[in-house]
C-alpha cells in the first residue's frame, strides 16, 4: 500500500509545485526595482506599475516597456528626484507626494519624457508658500495632453514661458492659490478644451481676456471658488464668446454663509451670444434675479441647474417659455416655504413657443397677509414651460399646495422629480401630462389622490408614490381603481404608506405593470388584484403584517411565474407556521417561484415560538408531528379561539374609539353633577371662555404673560389657560374636558416642545373630539412661531395626527418682526370675538 500511494503522490506533487510556481512567477513578474510594485498588464503589451502607499523616498527604477506609473502616497521629495524612468513612459501619476517643498517647485525629472501625456502631480504642496511653476521642465513635452497640478501662488501658464501645444485638459483642485487670473494667465496652453479650476479660495478676481486666449475651450468649471462671487463674470461671459464654450459650470461660488445674493443682469448679458449648451449655478444662495436675467441666458442652452439656492419661486423659473432648447431644469432644493413676492418679479414673459398668451397667473397667493396661509385652498393655475423641457426636477423645495386643476401647456415634459414636497392631495385634473412618463411624489404626506387624477396621465409608465400617507385613501372600501388609467404603467412603488388593506380593482386594468412595489405598509391581508395580462416579475411584499396567503393568491402568483418569471419578497413578516397554514409553507418551500431572502424569512410556531426559514424543513417536521396529535384538542381550542376573538373584537373597538369615549365619560359625568347643582350660565348657550389655551411648560410666558396681556387686558376677553386656571390638583381630565366644552375656540401654540408634551397631545385629542360635535368646525387655531417644517411632522405618529388637523385648517404665525405683532393680537382677538 505504501508504494501505491507514493506512486499517487509523486506526481501529484509535482504537478502541484509547478502550478504553483506558474501562479507564482506570473503574480510576481516585477517591473520595478521595488518589489512591492503591483504590476499589470497593459492591452499592448506594455506594463502598468502601482507603487502607491508605500512610503518611499525615492524613485525606484522601472523597465523599458514600463508605460504607465503610479507613485501615488509616498513621501518622495523633488532633491531625491532623479530621472530613472523608461523612455516610453505615457502615464506618470505621482498624487499626494512631496514634491512642491519649502518654496521650490522642481520637476526637472520630468523633462525629457517627451512621450508623456498625462502627468499627475496634484496634492504635493506641503503649505502655502509663493511658489511659481517650473515651465522649463515642461519645454520638450510636445504630447503632454492633460495635466493635473497644484495652484501655486506665483503660477501661471503664460505664453512667455509655456508652449504646450497638445494640452487640452489642464485641472486644478484644491491645493490652490490662486489669488488672481490676469490677462495672458493660460496663453501659453492655446488648445486647451477642458478647463477645471475648483477649490481656490484666494481667488477674487478674473481679468477680462483670460479665456479668450482658448479658442477651443469647451467646458469651464469654476465652481467652489468661494469668494469668487459673481463679479468676475462679467469679464469671464465676455471672453467666453470667442470661444467654443460648451458648459460653464459655477457651482458654489459663494461661501456657504451670508444673505441671499442677487443676480444682476450685467454678470450673464454677454452669456446670451455664446454657445453654452449647460450651465451650472446650483449652491449659490441666489435669491433673486434683476427681472430680464433669465432673458439673457445663452439662447441654446439645454441643462439649467440653480438647485440649492433660495428662489422662493422656484418653480417660476420654469415659465421662462423662451429658453427654446432647455430641456433639463433643476431647481431642486430650494429654501423657500412659501411664494411672497411673486408679483415682484416679473410675470410679462414673451412667449416664444406657440401660440399662448402671457398670464402667468402662477400662485395668485396675497402676499401681504402671509401670516394666515390655509393649506386646503386648491390653486387653479396654468404653467407655462420651456417647450422642449424633458425633465424637471423640483424634489425637496418645500412647495405646500393641494394640487387642483393644473394646465400645465405647450410641454414636452417626460420626467417630473417631485419628491419631497408637501402635496397633500392630488384632486387634479392636471391638463397637459401626455408626455409625462415618469413621476416621482415620494415623501410627499400625500394623504389623498382623487378618482380621476391619473386619468390625464396616459403615457405614465414610472410612478413612485412612496412614504406618503396612501392608507386613507387605498383601502378595501374604495370600490374603483385610482389607476386604471395608467395602461402602460411597467413599475409603481407604494411602500411605506401605511396601507392596511387593499382596494378590490387596485391596478386591475394595468396591463404592462412589472415591478409592484408594497412593502414597509400594514397589509395582514394580501388579495391579488392585477390583471392577468400583466406581466408582473416583481413583487415585493416584505416588511407588512402578512402571516400566510390564500390559497387563490398562491394560484394567482404562481400563474405569473409560469408566464413571467416572478420574483418575490416577503421578508420582514412574521407568517403563521401552524397547522392551517402548512400548506402556505410548503409552498414556499417548493414553489419554483424566486423568494427573495427566503432563508430570513420568519414565523411564529405554537406557544410564541420564532423560527426562521433557515431551518424550514425542520419547522416543517415539527409541524407534522404537533399536527397530527392537535385534533382531540381541537375542541377546546375553537372555545378558546372564539372567546379570544371576542375580547380582542372589544379591546380593539374600546381602543378605536377610546378618545370618543374618554370624550363623553368625562363630560357625562361633569353633567351629570351639573344636574344635582345646576348653574346659571350652562343654561344660556353662551360660553364661559372665549378661549382654552393649550401650550407646554416652555411656553408658558408668552402665554400666560404675552397673551394674557393683549387677550385679557386689552381686548377684555376671558380666556382659560390650565396651568393658571385650575390648581394642580383640580387639573384632571375632566376639567379639561370640562374647560374645552366651555370655550369658543381652542388655541395650540404649536411649538416642538408642544409636539413633545403628552399632556398638551392629550388636550389636543379633546379638543379634536370637542370639535367633531360642534358645528363650528374651525374652532381649533393653531398658533406657529415658525411655519411647520418637515422636521415638526417626522415621527409618524405626530405626523398622521397633526397633519391630519392642520390640514384641514388655518393656522397663523406668530410674525418675528415686532410692529406685526399688533395686527395680529387684533386679529385673533376679533376671531374669538
Ligand atoms: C497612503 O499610504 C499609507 C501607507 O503608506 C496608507 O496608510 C494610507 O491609507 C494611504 N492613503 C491614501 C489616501 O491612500
Ligand atoms: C534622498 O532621501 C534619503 C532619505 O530616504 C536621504 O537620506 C538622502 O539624503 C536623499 N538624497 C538626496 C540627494 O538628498
Ligand atoms: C509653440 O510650439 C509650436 C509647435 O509645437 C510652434 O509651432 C510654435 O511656434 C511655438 N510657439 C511659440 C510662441 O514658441
Ligand atoms: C479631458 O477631459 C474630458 C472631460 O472631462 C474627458 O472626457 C477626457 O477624457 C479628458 N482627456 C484626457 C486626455 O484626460
Ligand atoms: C474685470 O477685468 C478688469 C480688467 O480686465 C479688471 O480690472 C476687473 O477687476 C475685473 N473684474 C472682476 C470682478 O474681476
Ligand atoms: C449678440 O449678438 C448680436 C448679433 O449677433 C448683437 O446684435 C448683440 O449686440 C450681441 N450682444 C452682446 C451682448 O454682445
Ligand atoms: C445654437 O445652436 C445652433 C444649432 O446647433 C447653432 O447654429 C448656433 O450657432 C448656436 N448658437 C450659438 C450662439 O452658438
Ligand atoms: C444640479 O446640481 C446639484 C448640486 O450640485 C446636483 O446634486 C444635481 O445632480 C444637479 N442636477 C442635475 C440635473 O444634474
Ligand atoms: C382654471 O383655469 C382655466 C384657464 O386657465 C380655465 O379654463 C378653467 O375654467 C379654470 N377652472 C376653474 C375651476 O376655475
Ligand atoms: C400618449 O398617449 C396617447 C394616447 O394614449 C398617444 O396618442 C400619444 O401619442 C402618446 N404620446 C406620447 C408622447 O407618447
Ligand atoms: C381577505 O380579503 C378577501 C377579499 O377582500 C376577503 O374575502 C377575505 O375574507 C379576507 N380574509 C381575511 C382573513 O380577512
Ligand atoms: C428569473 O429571474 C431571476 C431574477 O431576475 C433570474 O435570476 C433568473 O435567471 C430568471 N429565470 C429565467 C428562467 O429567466
Amino acid at each position: 500500500m505504501p508504494v501505491l500511494s507514493m506512486d499517487y503522490l509523486l506526481p501529484t506533487l509535482i504537478v502541484l509545485f509547478w502550478t504553483i510556481s506558474i501562479a507564482h512567477g506570473h503574480k510576481q513578474k516585477s517591473c520595478s526595482s521595488e518589489k512591492r510594485c503591483k504590476c499589470i498588464q497593459l492591452a499592448d503589451e506594455t506594463w502598468k506599475a502601482v507603487c502607491s502607499g508605500l512610503a518611499l523616498y525615492q524613485f525606484p527604477t522601472f523597465q523599458e516597456d514600463v508605460s504607465e506609473i503610479n507613485l501615488n502616497n509616498n513621501s518622495i521629495r523633488h532633491w531625491n528626484a532623479t530621472r530613472q524612468f523608461p523612455f516610453y513612459l505615457r502615464e506618470l501619476s505621482m498624487q499626494k507626494n512631496t514634491l512642491f517643498f519649502y518654496g521650490i517647485s522642481d520637476l526637472s525629472f520630468i523633462k525629457d519624457l517627451v512621450n508623456l501625456r498625462v502627468l499627475d502631480v496634484s496634492d504635493n504642496v506641503d503649505y502655502e508658500r509663493d511658489m511659481g511653476y517650473p515651465a522649463k521642465d515642461f519645454r520638450l513635452l510636445k504630447d503632454l495632453t492633460a495635466l493635473y497640478i497644484d495652484g501655486l501662488r506665483l503660477g501661471n501658464f503664460n505664453a512667455n514661458e509655456w508652449n504646450l501645444t497638445s494640452l487640452t485638459n489642464l485641472t486644478i483642485v484644491d491645493h490652490c492659490f490662486f489669488v488672481r487670473l490676469d490677462e495672458g494667465f493660460f496663453s501659453g496652453l492655446q488648445n486647451l478644451e477642458y478647463l477645471l479650476i475648483n477649490g481656490c479660495p484666494l481667488l477674487k478676481t478674473i481679468d477680462e481676456g483670460v479665456f479668450s486666449w482658448l479658442p477651443f475651450l469647451h467646458t469651464l468649471d469654476l465652481s467652489f471658488n468661494e469668494h469668487l462671487k459673481f463679479a468676475p463674470f462679467k469679464n469671464v461671459s465676455l471672453d467666453l464668446q470667442s470661444t467654443k464654450i460648451q458648459i460653464l459650470k459655477a457651482k458654489k461660488v459663494h461661501c456657504t454663509f451670508g444673505i441671499g445674493n442677487l443676480l444682476r443682469r450685467d454678470h450673464i448679458i454677454n452669456f446670451q451670444n455664446t454657445s453654452i449648451t449647460e450651465l451650472d449655478l446650483s449652491s449659490n444662495r441666489i435669491e433673486m434675479m434683476e427681472k430680464d436675467v433669465p432673458k439673457y441666458l445663452p439662447s441654446n442652452l439645454t441643462i439649467l441647474n440653480v438647485s440649492d439656492n433660495q428662489f422662493t419661486w422656484g418653480l417660476y423659473m420654469l415659465s421662462y417659455t423662451f429658453l427654446r432648447n432647455l430641456r433639463i431644469a433643476d431647481v431642486s432644493l430650494q429654501y423657500s416655504y412659501s411664494f411672497k413676492n411673486i408679483n415682484e418679479m416679473g410675470c410679462e414673459n414673451s412667449l416664444d413657443c406657440g401660440d399662448t398668451t402671457s398670464e402667468s397667473l402662477l400662485f395668485s397667493e396675497d402676499a401681504s397677509n402671509h401670516h394666515q396661509a390655509s393649506l386646503s385652498r386648491k390653486i387653479n393655475i396654468s404653467v407655462y414651460v420651456p417647450c422642449k423641457l424633458e425633465k424637471i426636477f423640483f424634489h425637496s423645495s418645500k412647495f405646500y399646495f393641494n394640487i387642483g386643476e393644473v394646465h400645465v401647456r405647450h410641454n414636452h415634459i417626460k420626467e417630473y422629480h417631485v419628491k419631497n414636497n408637501f402635496f397633500y392631495s392630488l384632486i387634479g385634473p392636471m391638463y397637459g401630462m401626455e408626455y409625462a412618463e415618469y413621476v416621482d411624489f415620494s415623501r410627499n404626506f400625500v394623504k389623498n389622490i382623487s378618482k380621476s387624477f391619473f386619468d390625464t396621465f396616459p403615457n405614465l409608465t414610472y410612478l413612485d408614490l412612496s412614504k406618503n400617507l396612501l392608507g386613507n385613501c387605498l383601502n378595501e372600501n374604495v370600490q374603483y381603481d385610482h389607476f386604471k388609467s395608467l395602461q402602460k404603467l411597467v413599475e409603481i412603488r407604494l411602500s411605506s404608506n401605511e396601507i392596511s388593506t387593499l382596494p378590490s380593482k387596485l391596478l386591475s386594468n394595468a396591463v404592462s405593470l412589472e415591478i409592484l412595489d408594497l412593502s414597509y405598509n400594514l397589509i395582514s391581508n394580501f388579495t391579488f388584484t392585477l390583471s392577468v395580462k400583466s406581466p408582473l416579475k416583481i413583487l415585493d411584499l416584505s416588511n407588512n403584517r402578512l402571516r400566510e396567503m390564500s390559497r387563490e393568491n398562491i394560484n394567482s402568483l404562481e400563474d405569473k411565474h409560469r408566464r413571467f418569471n416572478l420574483t418575490l419578497d416577503l421578508s420582514g413578516n412574521l407568517l403563521d407556521c401552524t397547522c392551517d397554514t402548512i400548506p402556505f409553507i410548503h409552498w414556499i418551500r417548493d414553489s419554483e417561484i424566486n423568494f427573495q431572502n427566503k432563508n430570513s424569512y420568519q414565523c411564529k410556531m405554537s406557544h410564541n415560538r420564532k423560527r426562521t426559514f433557515s431551518e424550514l424543513t425542520s419547522i416543517l417536521n415539527e409541524l407534522g408531528n404537533e399536527c397530527s396529535s392537535n385534533a382531540a384538542s381541537m375542541t377546546i381550542g375553537i372555545t378558546m379561539t372564539v372567546m379570544a376573538v371576542i375580547i380582542v373584537g372589544i379591546t380593539t373597538l374600546l381602543y378605536r374609539f377610546r378618545w370618543t369615549i374618554r370624550y363623553f365619560f368625562y363630560l357625562t359625568k361633569w353633567e351629570f353633577q351639573e344636574i344635582i347643582s345646576p348653574k346659571e350660565q350652562k343654561r344660556q348657550k353662551d360660553f364661559e371662555y372665549s378661549a382654552f389655551v393649550t401650550y407646554s411648560e416652555n411656553d408658558s410666558n408668552f402665554a400666560e404673560i404675552e397673551m394674557v396681556h393683549h387677550l385679557e387686558e386689552e381686548g377684555t376677553l376671558k380666556i382659560c389657560l390650565p396651568n393658571r386656571d385650575f390648581s394642580p390638583n383640580v387639573r384632571t381630565y375632566g376639567s379639561i374636558t370640562r374647560a374645552i366644552h366651555n370655550s369658543k375656540k381652542i388655541i395650540c401654540i404649536v411649538t416642538e416642545a408642544f409636539l413633545e408634551d403628552r399632556w398638551c397631545m392629550y388636550q389636543l385629542q379633546m379638543a379634536e373630539e370637542d370639535r367633531v360635535h360642534r358645528e363650528d368646525s374651525d374652532c381649533i387655531v393653531f398658533i406657529f412661531f415658525s411655519p411647520p417644517s418637515e422636521e415638526d411632522m417626522r415621527g409618524v405618529d405626530r405626523s398622521l395626527f397633526l397633519v391630519s388637523l392642520i390640514e384641514q385648517r388655518s393656522y397663523a404665525l406668530f410674525p418675528k418682526i415686532e410692529a406685526e405683532r399688533a395686527l395680529f393680537w387684533q386679529k385673533l382677538v376679533d376671531v374669538l370675538k
